[in-house]
């Protein structure tokens, strides 16, 4: 049984804390795409987790494993292990990595450094590093724990990124630098080392696929070229950790009651007022990776109607409601005006994006009291937005703690 939870809109959706209440139910969680670019964080009770690499999932101690789709940088992931080790999650037994999985390298984070800007990436080394995988000339995680083909892989490689590098004026540490920082992690990863498409296939376990970042960022169908090096869309997850379509029981969209954007690129009702502040800071709307400001806007739905059509959702969790109290009004894009047509999904064709203008709905807004007992208004704007979509909304998440979450359904995986 395979649940893929997805982000519905452009990531920062709230992933984190659904996964880690929703694992609580799974025997197994699992990475599919990104790498250390997302960022989940779980408040349970004092303690903050903040996870990029590492499925959510390992709070709850289920087995966490990274799919094959997935790039991961060594020294991040060791110490996202160190750090749960603290907090008392020893990881040990709990995580496995696939052997197909790549290993971002420091011309990786260099490259995107010089060529991120224009798209505002987080510069990690993503793009660059899923560029090298396509190429085929990328490196395997595998290959990290074996030193002398790495040694031999990076001797092929090395030349010609410092090269590179250096037209734009950057320097690079030198090669044998590197493959002692590498292959010095490798020994310390390489317990974790694991078939993850193997270990998922033909067993009756109740797996949770956690998709990072959103959908509307997906490499294909997202606002290209302002998108990430992957697929974060439920599909990715197919690729990514390397299982048949028939196997996925269901598709779950986390969605933001409102809407934000990290980065650069189209954002529609995006609000660039008092009101988009004051959500902003109401929301900690700040990026958990690069502390980026979030940029913010109404809830779009025109934008959830292509998500859906692209995810095949069952069903959506809707998060951060809280976030919206005590404004007078709330907005709800529900279509948009393309040359004096009416259209009901946001279509990201140039032209399009450029020209189309979002209708809004207003909605009355809520106080805190509606919105712990999901009464009066604030049920009111999360039924409005079941009736748009067609969609029921499974839970709604009102803090960050994992008892604020209301269940409308018996979840299941
Ligand atoms: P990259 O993934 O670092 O290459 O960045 C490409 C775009 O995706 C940029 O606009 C980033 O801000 C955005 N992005 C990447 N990861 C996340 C995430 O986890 N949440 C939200 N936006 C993200």
């Amino acid at each position: 049984m395979i649940k893929i939870i997805v982000g519905a809109q452009f990531g920062d959706e709230g992933k984190g804390k659904l996964v880690d209440v929703i694992s609580k139910k799974a025997d197994v969680v699992v990475r599919y795409q990104g790498g250390n670019n997302a960022g989940h964080t779980v408040v349970v009770g004092s303690k903050t987790f903040k996870l990029h690499l590492i499925p959510s999932g390992i709070i709850h101690k289920k087995r966490s494993l990274i799919g094959a789709g997935v790039q991961i940088d060594p020294e991040v992931l060791y110490g996202e292990i160190k750090a749960l080790e603290k907090n008392g999650i020893f990881v040990s037994s709990l995580l496995g990595i696939d052997f197909r999985a790549q290993i971002i390298m420091p011309w990786h984070k260099l490259m995107d450094g010089v060529k991120g800007g224009k798209i505002g990436t987080t510069k990690r080394g993503i793009g660059p590093s899923y560029a090298d995988r396509t190429a085929r000339e990328g490196i395997r995680f595998e290959a990290l724990l074996m030193p002398k083909e790495f040694k031999k892989k990076v001797k092929e490689i090395y030349g010609e990124k410092k090269k590179i590098l250096q037209l734009y004026g950057v320097k690079i540490e030198p090669e044998s630098k590197i493959v002692k920082k590498y292959l010095k992690l490798g020994k310390k990863l390489k317990k974790y080392l694991c078939d993850v498409s193997l270990e998922i296939n033909n067993n009756n376990k109740r797996i949770l696929m956690e998709g990072a970042q959103g959908t509307l960022l997906d490499n294909d169908f997202g606002t290209y070229p302002y998108v990430t090096s992957s697929h974060p869309i439920a599909g990715g997850a197919i690729i990514g950790v390397g299982f048949g379509p028939k196997e996925v029981t269901s598709v779950e969209g986390v969605v933001k009651a409102y809407t934000t954007r990290v980065g650069n690129g189209p954002f529609p009702t995006e609000l660039k007022n008092r009101t988009g502040d004051i959500i902003r800071e109401k929301g900690n709307e700040f990026g958990t990776t690069t502390g980026r400001p979030r940029r913010v806007g109404w809830l779009d739905i025109p934008l959830l109607r292509l998500s859906n059509t692209l995810n095949g959702f069952d069903g959506i969790h809707l998060t951060k409601l809280d976030v919206l109290v005590d404004l007078k009004k709330i907005k709800i894009a529900d279509y948009y005006v393309y040359k004096g047509e009416k259209y009901k999904v946001l279509s990201l064709r140039e032209e399009f994006v450029k020209k189309a203008k979002p209708h809004y709905i207003i909605m009355n807004g809520f106080t805190t009291e509606e919105v712990v007992t999901l009464k009066g208004n604030a049920l009111k704007y999360v039924e409005k937005i079941e009736k748009l979509l067609k969609l029921p909304v499974l839970s709604v998440s009102i803090g960050p703690e994992r008892a604020q979450i209301i269940f409308r359904t018996k979840e299941r995986i």
